[in-house]
């Protein structure tokens, strides 16, 4: 089993480019369902959940070239012969369930299986279900799996409870290619929503609203093929300018979208950093200074993202002063405090709020990784703690970082893979 080594060693320097966002290019990846002809996907980063999905609709059928090297997915779904996806494939990969919604609405069927759990918590699909129904689906629930079916789709009012970013993607898929139109009212607004509707509008769709909580969709016959480019991802962003900022450094993120994480710049200047925005650039310069503790409190978009709150507890443990992270989206999203506190963090959990007593120094520790950004929130507290800290299971880390070693090398850190 593959771990990383990374080393306390001082402040982080230099320019890092930024790949193709995963929580974009994975629902996009589905929506090639849709099409009758070919679909290109440029920007894909390479990561172990695009092979994944990339295995999935090949599983379904369809014709898929992945250009690793260049970034490129080309899928064209007119070989599609099946409508189910497995249970070996789905529960690695939770984004397997975003095939229900195309699969339903250009097949007519979908045998998808159940997601099952994960780390951060039960994350069940019922709002997924709900949406389906709501434009004509009948779906059951047996043996583990979602079982759906429908004639053609019907337009029709969804209205979701709480906000549901892979509910909000399933439903925006599924009416595209409904009878009529469908109004999607509290849904996720994500910058994710926005590249996935602008991906379905250059394929034909017709889509008002994405990015705001009332989607209006009108339906049509048919999604032809077309080209689209991912946007860049926000997270991998915010995880690499929160390494600057604890390791007192100046690093500048390329190629990324600053007015997709502004809530993450607002707590980084809140921790002291400077940070300086042009065009697709984002630097955030430290000054050699110790960051200032800071509250969080995670929200939907534009909120503060939830998948930036390990790394911003991880800023928080060697930070000056006293932290609430109150984690708002996930029930069981607290699985790294165990492990920053191998390393010497002072945390209190007590429900969904984690108390962070910034400490001045963390040690190297071998830990483990749980989830994601678990992992990452390791990386980042390995990199200020002295000695050596061994992360294990760094798969779940291939998962969502592209190269990151070879990121974080480039910008000045001692990290190394192993095994
Ligand atoms: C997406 O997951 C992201 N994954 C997650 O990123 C992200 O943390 C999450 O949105 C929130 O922003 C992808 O886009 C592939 P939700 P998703 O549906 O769609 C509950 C990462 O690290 N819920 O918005 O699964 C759910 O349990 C990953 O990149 C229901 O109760 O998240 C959660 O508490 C982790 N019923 C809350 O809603 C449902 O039917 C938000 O979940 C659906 C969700």
């Amino acid at each position: 089993m593959q771990r990383i080594v990374v080393s306390g060693r001082g402040a982080l320097a230099g320019e890092v480019r930024i790949s193709g966002a995963k929580n974009a290019v994975l629902p996009i990846l589905c929506a090639t369902l849709l099409a009758d002809g070919p679909v290109e996907i440029d920007n894909v980063p390479h990561l172990h959940d695009v092979v994944t999905t990339v295995r999935l609709l090949e599983g379904l059928g369809a014709t898929v070239t992945h250009d690793i090297a260049a970034g490129r997915v080309v899928v064209d779904p007119r070989t599609v012969d099946s409508h189910v996806a497995p249970y070996e494939l789905v529960r690695t990969m939770r984004a397997s369930v975003l095939v229900l919604g195309p699969l339903l609405a250009r097949h007519g069927a979908a045998d998808v299986s159940l997601p099952g759990g994960c780390a951060i918590g039960s994350r069940p699909v019922d709002m997924h279900i709900r949406a389906l129904e709501a434009l004509g689906a009948t779906i059951t629930v047996e043996h583990g799996f979602i079982k759906a079916s429908a004639g053609r789709l019907q337009g029709g009012r969804i209205v979701f409870d709480t906000i549901s970013v892979g509910a909000t993607e399933n439903a925006l898929m599924a009416a595209t290619l409904a009878d009529g139109e469908t109004t999607i009212d509290n849904a996720a607004q994500e910058p994710e929503i926005v590249d996935l509707a602008a991906c379905l509008v250059a394929m034909g769709a017709d889509i008002s609203g994405a990015g705001s909580s009332r989607i209006v969709v009108r339906g049509v016959p048919r999604l032809h093929g077309g080209r689209h480019a991912v946007i860049a991802d926000r997270i991998e962003t915010g995880t690499f300018l929160v390494a600057a900022a604890m390791t007192g450094g100046r690093v500048t993120a390329t190629h990324a979208r600053p007015n997709s994480l502004s809530a993450v710049i607002a707590k980084l200047e809140d921790a002291g950093a400077e940070v300086l925005v042009d065009g697709d650039r984002i630097t955030v310069d430290m000054h050699g200074q110790r960051s200032r503790a800071v509250n969080v409190t995670t929200a939907p978009h534009p909120g503060f993202p939830t998948d930036m709150q390990a790394q911003l507890m991880a800023m928080n443990c060697i930070a000056d002063g006293v932290a609430m992270i109150d984690e708002t989206i996930f029930e069981n999203r607290f699985m790294h405090v165990n492990e920053l506190m191998r390393l010497g963090a002072d945390i209190q959990i007590d429900g969904p709020r984690a108390t962070v007593t910034g400490v001045a120094r963390l040690s190297g520790a071998p830990v483990m990784a749980t989830d994601l950004r678990a992992s990452a929130s390791l990386v980042l507290a390995g990199l200020v703690a002295d000695g050596d800290t061994v992360i294990d299971r760094i798969y779940h880390l291939d998962r969502g970082y592209e190269h990151l070693e070879r990121k974080l090398s480039a910008l000045g850190a001692t990290i190394r893979r192993e095994g």
